[in-house]
């Protein structure tokens, strides 16, 4: 017997995309809601049980203008370019996540919450080796994924992105977070334009799994 209704909850694994052409942005997203799915994230694991996680919520309409002229700035022609570059070579997802990215990155400013998923660096020694770059991402990542099934589950969508980080001091100031703590994205979150995603199309498993040994003619 299993806890969980398995159709169920593989479907909210399998279905819980990056949005961000069905983003309904004429709808108000309560507060509740949010901090609803945030205190679920707090579920998450972290390394040593740190618990650095930190939120930022940004709903004020000047400083998500702000964030989004970051966040193009951060994008430049990278989102253009790569629309342009996949479709000439027939990556047809590919095209589509740029197309769609474009998208987001010409109506951010519009989307009602901006979530800014921060971790605490205090505890980092200087020049972090690689474990624990590994430690402090590992910390947030599992939380930014509940946050964005959580939404999920309650009709709303949600999408990571990074390229605001470009300008992450500039962020830092508008926002008044302190040096003692990183950004590690941005994800606009509204209301879903109904809620009928599907799963995307993945490699076959067997191109990249290894079982006990590494097998050399799979592509590293
Ligand atoms: C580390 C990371 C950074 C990302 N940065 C951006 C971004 O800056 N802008 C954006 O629109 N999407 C960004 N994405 C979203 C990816 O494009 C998206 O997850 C991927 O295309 C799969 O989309 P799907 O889940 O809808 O299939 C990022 C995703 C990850 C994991």
């Amino acid at each position: 017997m299993t806890t969980f209704d398995l159709a169920e909850t593989d479907r909210l694994l399998t279905t819980t995309r990056a949005v961000r052409k069905r983003l309904d942005l004429e709808r108000e997203v309560p507060r509740g809601i949010i901090r609803e799915c945030l205190e679920i994230s707090q579920q998450a694991p972290t390394g040593s049980n740190r618990q650095g996680w930190r939120w930022m919520v940004v709903t004020d309409t000047a400083k998500r203008a702000a964030l989004a002229d970051l966040y193009r700035r951060g994008a430049g022609n990278y989102l253009s370019d790569g629309e342009k570059q996949s479709a000439a070579a027939g990556k047809s997802q590919d095209a589509r996540v740029f197309g769609s990215a474009q998208y987001l990155a010409e109506r951010l400013q519009d989307v009602p919450v901006h979530v800014i998923p921060c971790i605490r660096i205090d505890h980092l020694p200087e020049n972090p080796p690689p474990r624990a770059w590994a430690g402090l991402m590992g910390s947030i990542w599992p939380a930014v994924w509940s946050l964005q099934l959580a939404l999920r589950a309650r009709g709303l969508g949600s999408a990571l992105t990074t390229l605001h980080l470009a300008h992450e001091k500039e962020a830092a100031e508008l926002l008044g977070i302190p040096e003692t703590v990183m950004q590690v994205g941005l994800l606009p979150v509204a209301y879903t334009i109904g809620t009928d995603f599907q799963p995307a199309k993945r490699p076959p498993l067997d191109t990249i799994l290894h079982w006990d040994d590494w097998d050399a003619a799979k592509d590293g």
